[in-house]
């Protein structure tokens, strides 16, 4: 069924607002949430009528499938403002592609492309205010689906939810980070689902978070499961390496999540005229290259993050600090990628979209 978002979407106003509370200029990252959201419930076999409402709690049974198998996915995209007010997405439909990739590993239905785009531009019409303009803001938005249908039988579940909701959000990490390269635990493994962005995936890897944290580091990097040589992912970023002048990034897997800014900042660098690599990188090669002082760049890719420059990693009870250097390739590429999707220089890729 096709949706209409100005006819077939039911919505119901929020009778106040949140939004004089909020102070703009210093947001935080995902703590402050927009006054409506966008629902979207599936039973019997089909996706019910979409509303927008009040961002509300949700009222759930305690044997609803989410708290006992996590059948639960989301994604995270972003909106912009330029300076005439007009709001973008950045590549929304591959969020969509990527949300039923996941729904489809989970065992969950998957959501109709035009449900979620038409439901999230109806939403960001009327939450257009809530889209922070200051530098290194955007309207964090957060599409995610969970089976609320009943039962302990270790099944799919028959009915879910589809919400979208909004947090006017600043930068996700406040200055460079620190990270440890994991040898015991895994984030994914082959035939898992790593390559999914599934609830499951970021509970597991909380606990090594913490002990990296402990140790006085920021993140983990993510090894291979099977021998813990090989880089995979940064925290819940993809990952960028740069040696002299190549930038280097792995290949996504089935262990490793398809970036949406793994794959922009890729075509950015081509157009750029920077030698990119997409290949396997082994721990000894960092090291190696970190030794030889070839090492020159490291940093983390993902939509809340954007880029995350790393200052230095730990492997092995052994630091290694990265060189301070001007003209950073991380740098031009944040920029790069932020003004395509602030509308603040020509999109030759047709990434952005206006919502009207
Ligand atoms: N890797 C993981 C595990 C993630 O959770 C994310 C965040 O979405 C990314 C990479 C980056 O993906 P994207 O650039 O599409 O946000
Ligand atoms: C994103 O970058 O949008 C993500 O989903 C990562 C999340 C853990 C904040």
């Amino acid at each position: 069924m096709a949706i209409n978002y100005t006819e077939d979407i039911l919505i119901e106003r929020s009778e106040t607002s949140n939004i004089a509370n909020i102070d703009f200029n210093n947001l935080d990252f995902g703590r402050v949430f927009s006054d409506h959201m966008f629902v979207c419930d599936f039973k019997d076999g089909r996706w019910q009528t979409p509303k927008i409402l009040p961002y509300q709690p949700v009222t759930l049974e305690p044997s609803a499938k989410i708290f006992h198998y996590g059948q639960s996915i989301f994604e995270g995209m972003k909106a912009y403002k330029d300076t005439a007010d007009n709001v973008f997405l950045f590549r929304p439909t591959d969020n969509v592609k990527r949300m039923n990739i996941s729904a489809k590993r989970l065992a969950m239905p998957e959501i109709p492309e035009n449900y979620f785009i038409d439901g999230l531009k109806a939403l960001l019409n009327i939450e257009k205010d809530w889209i922070p303009t200051s530098k290194g803001s955007a309207l964090y938005i957060r599409p995610f689906m969970f089976a609320t249908g009943k039962g302990f039988h270790a099944s799919p579940a028959d009915s879910y939810r589809f919400i979208i909701a909004c947090a006017p959000s600043g930068p996700y990490f406040s200055g460079k980070v620190n990270v440890l390269i994991e040898e015991q635990y895994s984030r994914s493994a082959n035939g898992g689902v790593g390559f999914a962005k599934a609830g499951g995936n970021y509970a597991g890897q909380f606990y090594p978070t913490q002990l990296a944290k402990e140790k006085g580091y920021q993140q983990v990097i993510w090894t291979d499961d099977n021998t813990h040589e090989y880089i995979e992912e940064a925290g819940a970023m993809n990952i960028f390496v740069r040696i002299n002048d190549t930038l280097l990034t792995v290949p996504t897997s089935d262990r490793i999540l398809d970036g949406i800014t793994r794959k922009s900042i890729l075509s950015i660098a081509k157009a750029e005229g920077i030698k990119t690599e997409v290949r396997k990188i082994k721990v000894t090669e960092l090291i190696e290259a970190s030794e030889n002082g070839s090492l020159k760049e490291l940093f983390g890719a993902g939509t809340a993050a954007v880029i995350s420059p790393i200052s230095g990693f730990g492997f092995k009870d052994k630091d290694y600090q990265l060189p301070v250097i001007e003209n950073t390739y991380g740098d031009l590429l944040k920029k790069r990628i932020t003004d395509i999707q602030t509308n603040q220089i020509e999109d030759a890729f047709g990434w952005r979209v206006k919502v009207q």
